[in-house]
């Protein structure tokens, strides 16, 4: 079954949406100045190779973006690579132990029902529950107060309206504006995270900013930038992707009865509900890689500082790789899709973002045996061409 990409405003470059595949796998785009890879082999081998390919994208920024971006990404895991990623990957491995993470349950189990004490015979899937319940955890385990939520949503809201697609080689000032009002929201969420580090330094408690303000690398402390960074880092990542997962696995299933039908009928296909999800609407659409050498990827030469975007979210349609690419089946089984990436960069938060799905679904389908989208009033996809997310989910509780 095919969906209405185009009615949902899922944005319009994402082309494996629409049942199409690309031309090449690999794909020089001149607008932007960069290369689009879009096949599962031809991504795998570039996640496998950080050597070659540096994570480390802003020293290809325009002169005038990287200006303005560079205080944003010291200490940022994500940009980094080794020897410096491996130090600060293992400091933040210890705060994401599978205990830590498994320990979470209740907690998040509770959030969730109260979430939903709230709703009466319809919900707005987003702003009841996909949004706040992941939120509120990562802020808790940051240590910030879950109730200042209110304030990271108008920042982060703010930072994904942006429809327009990043270039390389656009130097124009309407694109540093761009980037301008996108720092000025990041600005707000660091200023707010530096004051609650500060505090931390002062009295230590237990949460994940007090482990950050403390930790120490091969005897180095992190410098209060690396700190607000990180953490920044930590509650954007902890929530915006795992709001779109939450919204994106419901509109799945509501959209193929059958598959719905089938996890009512036994829970135990909700863990492999959401790695379906994540394949079938990857949340987090592209990762950029820098070319250290030429190399060769897919059969096309890439000369050395070469912008890569890898189309995760393309490659997990890939028919090389999965059989029937667009068909939701949530009995997929192997379903090796790279929604959190792969090899080094891998999601530090993946075990989290999974046991908030599982228990959210569970939970809805528990609490909600007639949920289903409003008929008078359909789903609505971010306009961010980088990301596939609902923003808007209207939902009808009461039999229809
Ligand atoms: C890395 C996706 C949830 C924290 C990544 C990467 C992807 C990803 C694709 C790899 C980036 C790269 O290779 O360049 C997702 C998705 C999520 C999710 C789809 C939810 C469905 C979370 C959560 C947290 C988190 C809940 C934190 C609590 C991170 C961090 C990294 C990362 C810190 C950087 C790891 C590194 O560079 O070594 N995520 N993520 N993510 N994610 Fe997630």
């Amino acid at each position: 079954m095919s969906i209405p990409a185009d009615t949902w405003g899922i944005p319009a470059s994402q082309f494996w949406l629409r049942g199409r595949r690309p031309e090449r796998t690999v794909d020089y785009d001149a607008a932007t100045g960069m290369w689009n890879v879009y096949g599962y082999p031809e991504i795998q081998h570039v996640l496998s190779d950080p050597r070659t390919f540096s994570s480390d994208t802003t020293r290809l920024m325009p002169a005038k973006v990287a200006e303005r971006t560079s205080a944003l990404s010291e200490g940022s895991l994500l940009q980094m690579d080794p020897p410096e990623h491996t130090k600060l990957r293992k400091l933040v491995s210890h705060a994401f132990t599978p205990k830590v993470v498994a320990d979470l349950a209740p907690r998040i189990a509770d959030l969730a029902n109260e979430l939903l004490d709230d709703v009466g015979d319809r919900m707005e899937m987003v702003e009841d529950l996909a949004y706040p319940l992941p939120v509120i955890v990562i802020a808790e385990l940051l240590g910030v107060p879950g109730s200042d939520r209110h304030l990271f949503k108008k920042w982060v809201d703010a930072l994904l309206q942006r429809d327009q697609q990043f270039s390389l080689v656009d130097e124009s000032d309407e694109q540093v504006q761009q980037v301008e009002e996108a720092i000025a929201q990041v600005k707000h969420l660091t200023d707010y995270l530096g004051e609650h580090a500060a505090e931390r330094r002062r009295a230590p408690r237990e949460d994940l900013l007090t482990k950050l303000v403390q930790a120490e690398v091969d005897g180095h402390r992190l410098s209060d930038t690396e700190v607000v960074n990180f953490a920044n880092i930590l509650l954007l990542a902890g929530h915006i992707t795992t709001t779109m997962l939450l919204g994106n696995t419901v509109l799945c299933l509501d959209t193929h009865p059958r598959q719905r039908d089938a996890v009512r009928a036994d829970r135990s296909l909700v863990p492999s509900a959401i790695e379906e999800s994540l394949r079938f609407f990857s949340p987090f659409a592209v990762l950029g890689r820098v070319t250290q050498r030429e190399v060769e990827v897919g059969g096309q030469t890439i000369p050395q500082d070469q912008m890569l975007m890898l189309w995760i979210a393309a490659a997990n349609r890939d028919p090389r790789q999965f059989a029937d690419p667009d068909v939701f089946d949530v009995t997929r089984d192997p379903n090796p899709q790279i929604a959190f990436g792969r090899g080094i960069h891998f999601c530090v938060g993946a075990p989290l973002a999974r046991l908030e799905g599982k228990v959210a679904l569970n939970i809805l389908l528990d609490r909600f045996p007639h949920l289903r989208t409003d008929p008078d009033e359909g789903p609505t996809f971010l306009p961010a061409p980088t990301t596939t997310g609902v923003r808007k989910l209207p939902l009808l509780l009461t039999p229809s």
